[in-house]
């Protein structure tokens, strides 16, 4: 079982057997465990999987908009346990292919074993590095990594939910990354919230009162990872600088209340530049 962050023992037991009872019920279903679920924020208890599905087959079909063909090269970053993967195994065909690379070792475990083996353009990788949510244990630090992946490899990078966890600087390093390792026209699909946007919706429970630096916003002081927000201006100017434009528009979602999101949370489709 996968220890979800801030759960108490009434919950992790709840999860525990859920984690158990699941897998009886729902023999045939390629589903990562409850407990991995809800580590990568599925909030409702979720049985069967059903929002789980929904959310990456929703996700797997906006990404045609920024260019996804069944011979794309795909990388994932922060991949979690498979949401994403899974819908693409049935978009990209032999000659495309998908590497997803993620911090926990259990979820990379999970889909290396249960899709990898049916899939073998489907890989994970795990990068070790240290995050007091994710991976406590982890060995280095985010802000100098360098993706293990060569220049120009992929033609379109996903982050769903990612930036919205990563700490300014982190963010910084990931956008030089992502371009170096995008081919020229290649394209990042990454989910970010928009702190400029005044909240307006009673059910998000986001509302990023504390300031954190100059560009970033969060809601908890003492966990920043556990949700950030950043001005839009500074993230279109240090792609920009990382050699990454926007297309058009940013795609404005629904968790600051509008009502006709494009997705739950804001999204930019950045390409490389020439
Ligand atoms: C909210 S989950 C989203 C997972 C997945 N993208 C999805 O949409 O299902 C965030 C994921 O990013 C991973 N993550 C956090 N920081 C990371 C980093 N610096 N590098 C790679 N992955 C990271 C976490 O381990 C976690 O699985």
């Amino acid at each position: 079982m996968v220890r979800v962050p801030g759960d108490g023992w009434k919950r992790r037991l709840a999860v525990l057997a859920l984690d158990r009872v699941e897998p009886l019920m729902y023999r045939k279903a390629l589903l990562p465990p409850f407990s991995m679920r809800r580590f990568i924020g599925e909030a409702r208890w979720d049985v069967g999987g059903s929002d789980f599905r929904n959310n990456g087959r929703h996700f797997a079909e906006k990404l045609h908009d920024a260019g996804l063909d069944a011979c794309s090269r795909v990388l994932d970053i922060g991949s979690g346990c498979g949401r994403l993967a899974i819908p693409l195994t049935e978009l990209l065909s032999a000659q495309g292919s998908y590497t997803g690379l993620e911090l926990s070792p259990p979820l990379v475990q999970w889909c290396s074993e249960h899709l990898t083996p049916r899939y073998p353009n489907f890989r994970f990788v795990q990068c070790d590095l240290k995050n007091p949510l994710y991976n406590p244990a982890g060995a280095g630090d985010a802000r100098t990594y360098t993706f293990p992946f060569q220049d120009g490899a992929f033609d379109l990078i996903v982050a769903t939910s990612v930036f919205t966890h990563l700490l300014p600087e982190i963010a910084l390093r990931y956008l030089h990354e992502c371009a170096r390792v995008l081919a020229s026209g290649g394209r990042l699909f990454a989910t970010f919230y928009f702190i400029d946007q005044t909240v307006q919706s009673r059910e998000s429970s986001l509302r990023f009162e504390h300031a954190f630096g100059e560009n970033a916003r969060v809601d908890d002081l003492a966990r920043p990872e556990a949700g950030i927000g950043f001005r839009l201006e500074w993230v279109l100017q240090q792609a920009d600088k990382a050699n990454l434009r926007l297309d058009p528009p940013v795609r404005f979602g629904t968790w600051s209340g509008r009502k006709d999101g494009y997705s739950g949370q804001d999204v930019l489709i950045l390409h490389k530049k020439r």
